[in-house]
């Protein structure tokens, strides 16, 4: 039961940590799984995990940035591991989750960062339902395989914690964004029903709903050259924050009042929305990739 106290008692012992800063975060010593970490959050969250001592597993398909990002967080002192490996690939992660467990034992916590985006207006997808595939395939089934694959070891040991890296269209619902916001949705309900079952073994979820980070996942996007973004490091914080306290969720607020408009003022939401979807049209990648992509890359 003093897991319903976990979020109050998580921000006392961030006080005492103000206070002595000698005091161990929570993350020392314990082994913490990262997702997507070769670039973007996923990659600074690796060097802000290993500034606080915890022991590292790194996953993600290009080899070189992830040894790259390995050596870097071999610098800051910190143990760690990389895994290159396409999470779409059911048989070789659940192949990688035998090694992880032999080599390194039970993961402590998972950070399901690794993601995909796609931007496009239905008018442009059609014929498209590879899209809505893929999202799925990277976003929803691939952290679903892994957390089945560490639940076990979790809940045997009463101590667990995932953090899925969602995002804030999940509350704001935008448009152009159907295949990714869905995807993410699938994820963030997965968890919240996950968390229920697992409340009483002391194993808990984190759906961490970011706003626009810039990374080189936006960059296809011109509307968001400009935009307001928050820094990779800004949201690696978040998402330590998010290990170490363990909310069930963590927004920021326009999200929430976008969340309590689509409640309240459902249709007053879809007039606003569609108004400013319309005026930030599909992007050129958007527009360029719907007309010219082979099928045979569907
Ligand atoms: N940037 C934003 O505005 C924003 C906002 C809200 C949420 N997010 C979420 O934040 C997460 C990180 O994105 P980012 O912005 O940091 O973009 P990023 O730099 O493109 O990072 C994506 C990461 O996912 C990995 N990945 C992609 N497909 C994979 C696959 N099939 N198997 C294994 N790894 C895969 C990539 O590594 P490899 O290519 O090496 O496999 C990369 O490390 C994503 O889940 C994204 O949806 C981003």
């Amino acid at each position: 039961m003093s897991l319903l106290f976990q979020t109050p008692r998580a921000l006392v012992r961030r006080a005492q940590r103000l206070v002595q800063p000698s005091t161990p975060s929570p993350l020392a010593g314990r082994t913490v799984l990262i997702t997507g970490a070769s670039s973007g959050i996923g990659e600074a969250t690796a060097y802000a995990v290993a500034r606080l001592g915890g022991r590292i597993i790194l996953i993600a398909r290009r080899e070189d940035e992830l040894a790259r990002v390995a050596g870097a967080v071999a610098s800051l002192g910190a143990e760690v591991a990389t895994f290159a490996v396409d999470l779409t690939d059911g048989n070789a992660v659940d192949a990688t989750l035998a090694e992880i467990t032999a080599q390194h034992g039970t993961v402590d916590y998972l950070v399901n960062n690794a993601g995909r985006s796609i931007r496009r207006s239905l008018d442009l997808s059609y014929d498209r339902m590879h899209d809505f595939e893929r999202t799925m395939a990277i976003n929803y089934f691939g952290p679903v395989r892994l957390i089945l694959g560490v639940l076990p070891g979790m809940r045997a040991q009463r101590f667990g914690h995932v953090v899925n890296v969602v995002t804030w269209g999940v509350q704001m619902k935008a448009p152009k964004f159907a295949a990714y916001i869905a995807s993410k949705t699938a994820l963030d309900t997965f968890s919240r029903i996950a968390g229920r079952e697992t409340f009483g073994d002391n194993v808990t979820f984190t759906n961490l709903r970011l706003p626009l980070v810039r990374t080189g996942m936006i960059t296809a996007t011109e509307a968001y050259r400009n935009a307001p973004a928050m820094t990779v490091e800004a949201a690696a914080a978040k998402i330590v924050r998010a290990l170490e306290d363990r909310p069930i969720t963590s927004s920021v607020p326009v999200a929430v009042v976008g969340e309590i408009a689509n409640f309240a003022l459902p249709r007053l939401s879809d007039a606003v929305a569609w108004l400013g979807s319309s005026r930030v049209p599909d992007s050129r990648a958007a527009r360029a990739s719907a007309a010219t992509e082979p099928a045979s890359a569907r």
